[in-house]
Formats: structure tokens, C-alpha cells, sequence
């Protein structure tokens, strides 16, 4: 993509950014990806003040975003958590672009939140580094995906570091914010700044497999179906042992099923790669799933059944004893 009409808003926007980065006055913020996680983002920055680009290549997924969005507040207006005003002034502050360039041209700081894929983030790295004012901090809301890795793809890997939400973003507390081999010290202060900002809890941690939250998270998903797939025990009575015994919210398996088998599948492989270890082999009963289409919530189908609108829990016919 061209970006050179942007030059002089670029070079103008340098001094001015660099100013408001000192004092950590990060105003205007993208979102790249309009998915579960990119409406959440968007959503969360609005409402706490900041001007939100969001940007998907597809405008029905952007128009899909809004509304979704518009729902979430909705239930945090019958919670009284919000008034109608703030949900009005939140939904004002998102614009949304399906031209990345427009998008991201007067950003402070970038979240990408686009599909798990090395090559497409890599892609959207090296347009943010060409788009985006020089001060701009670029962040990357992968599950595991290196961020040391997408840094090297840009001319500022300083400047590149994972903010790691948890989905659903407007709900969940943490975020994970995982310094790249050469992220610097100013930026991660910025960004753990910045999160506390948006009344969440910043949790620094180092850029190796996993990071922490999935390197812990996906194995033991990965043993809960290991102990399902030898008979130890079935879906319900695994699920009952770690929310009674272990104060779980919710079972690993119930968890798996909303995580989407297709991507737990896709984090054990990044942690069989990146440490070597053989304890990160995907159970064959997990590969034999998603070979199958059987990927939790998101197709109707996976450990429990998703199809009935029922509020009880139904394991999946192929788990019934
Ligand atoms: N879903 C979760 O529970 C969860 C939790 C934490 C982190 N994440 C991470 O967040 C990211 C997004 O996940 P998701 O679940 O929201 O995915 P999703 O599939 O719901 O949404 C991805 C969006 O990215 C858009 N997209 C693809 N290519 C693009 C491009 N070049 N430019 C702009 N938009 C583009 C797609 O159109 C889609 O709307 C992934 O990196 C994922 O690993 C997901």
C-alpha cells in the first residue's frame, strides 16, 4: 500500500506525539481486527475516554462490531453501570475504515487484534511501520504468536510489544503485557500505564512460548482431554472436579469449548515448537476434533453441545456413556 500522501501528517504528527508521549497522553488509538477480541478493544478504550479507530478489511465485519458493541452496552446500562449518555459518548468516539492507512495515520498507539496467522501479522506489522506516526507504539494482541518475532519485521522493534486482553475484554480484568527481546523500558511503563488507565490489571512478562496465561492454560486443557480420551473420567465429572476442587470458574473442557478446540490446537503446537517437549504433544483425541469440524461454541459442537438454547450444559453426543 502507497503511504507516502501521509508524509507530511506523519512528520508534522512526530514532534507533536512525541510530546504527548512523554507525558503518556495517548489519545488516539486503532484497533486492527473487528473479531470477539477487536470490538471488545475498541469498546474498552472508548468508554474510557480515548478516540478508537477500528479497522477490518470487511465492512460487514465492522458493522457487525458496532452493533455488538452497542449491545454490550446496553447490558452494562441494565446493570447500571453506565447511563444512555455514556453509552451515546462511547459509541461516538469509534469510528471504523477499511483502509488500514486512513485508519492508523494519526495513532498513538496501534492494538492488533486480526486473525492468528504469523504471515498476515507480519504483513500488518510492516503497513503499520510504513502508516503510523514514527512515535507510534505498536501493539499485538496474539495469543502466541512471538512478539519478538513480528518486531523484527518493523524498523522500530523498541516501539513493538503484546497487549494480551482476555476475552471478553470488557469483563475480564487482566492484561498480559508481554515485552519483545528489544521492547524498551519507556514503552512497557507506557503501555502498563496506559492499562491501568482502562481500569484493568497490567501483568508484565517475558516474550517466550505461551507467555504465561496460555504456556499454563493449554496444557492443562490439553490433559483434561488426555484424561477424557483414556477413560479416566467423562466430560462432566473432569469439569466438576476442577470447579468444585479447584474453585475453577469453569471446567477445561467447557473453557476448550469456548477458547475453540481449532485454536488450543494451534497454541500446543506453538509450545511443542518454540520449548521442544514432548509433555506440549496435542492429545490425538484434540486433532481428531478439529479434523473433524468439531470445534466448540463457535460450530455448535464440541465437548458439550452448543445447539439448543438450553442455560444447562449438555455434553456432546459422541461423550455420552
Ligand atoms: N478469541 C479469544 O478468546 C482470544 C483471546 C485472546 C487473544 N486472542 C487473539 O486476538 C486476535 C483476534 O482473535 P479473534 O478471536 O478476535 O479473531 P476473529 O476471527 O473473531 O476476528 C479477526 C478479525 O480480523 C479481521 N482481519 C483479518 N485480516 C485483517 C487485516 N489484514 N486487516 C484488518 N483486519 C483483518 C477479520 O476480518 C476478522 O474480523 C488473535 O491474534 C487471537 O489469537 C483471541
Amino acid at each position: 500500500m502507497d503511504c507516502q500522501p501521509l508524509l507530511s501528517i506523519r512528520v508534522k504528527a512526530a514532534g507533536v506525539l512525541h510530546i504527548m508521549t512523554q507525558n503518556n497522553t495517548m489519545k488516539q488509538i486503532a484497533v486492527i481486527g473487528s473479531g470477539t477480541m477487536g470490538n471488545g478493544i475498541a469498546h474498552v478504550f472508548a468508554q474510557n475516554g480515548y478516540q478508537v479507530a477500528l479497522i477490518d478489511i470487511q465492512q460487514y465485519a465492522l458493522d457487525k462490531a458496532l452493533s455488538v458493541i452497542s449491545k454490550n452496552l446496553d447490558r452494562q446500562i441494565n446493570k447500571e453501570l453506565i447511563t444512555k449518555n455514556d453509552k451515546n459518548q462511547t459509541l461516538d468516539r469509534i469510528s471504523t475504515h477499511t483502509d488500514i492507512s486512513v485508519g492508523v495515520a494519526n495513532a498513538d498507539l496501534v492494538v492488533e487484534a486480526a486473525t492468528e496467522n504469523l504471515d498476515l501479522k507480519i504483513s500488518i506489522f510492516q503497513q503499520l511501520d510504513e502508516c503510523t506516526p514514527p512515535s507510534c507504539i505498536l501493539a499485538s494482541n496474539t495469543s502466541s504468536i512471538s512478539i519478538t518475532k513480528i518486531a523484527s519485521a518493523t524498523s522500530r522493534p523498541t516501539q513493538v510489544i503484546g497487549m494480551h486482553f482476555m476475552n471478553p475484554v470488557p469483563v475480564m480484568k487482566l492484561v498480559e503485557v508481554i515485552r519483545g527481546y528489544v521492547t524498551s523500558d519507556q514503552v512497557t511503563e507506557q503501555v502498563m500505564e496506559l492499562t491501568k488507565k482502562l481500569h484493568k490489571v497490567p501483568v508484565e512478562v517475558k516474550d517466550y512460548p505461551g507467555f504465561i496465561s496460555n504456556r499454563i492454560l493449554i496444557p492443562m486443557i490439553n490433559e483434561a482431554i488426555i484424561s477424557l480420551h483414556e477413560g479416566v473420567a467423562g466430560v462432566e465429572e473432569i469439569d466438576t472436579v476442577m470447579k468444585l476442587g479447584m474453585a475453577h470458574p469453569m471446567g477445561p473442557l467447557q473453557l476448550a469449548d469456548f477458547i475453540g478446540l481449532d485454536v488450543c490446537l494451534a497454541i500446543l503446537k506453538v509450545l511443542q515448537d518454540g520449548f521442544g517437549q514432548s509433555k506440549y504433544t496435542p492429545c490425538p483425541l484434540l486433532v481428531n476434533m478439529v479434523t473433524a469440524g468439531h470445534l466448540g461454541v463457535k460450530s455448535g459442537q464440541g465437548f458439550y453441545s452448543w445447539k439448543h438454547q438450553s442455560k444447562e450444559l449438555v455434553v456432546a453426543e459422541n461423550f455420552l456413556k
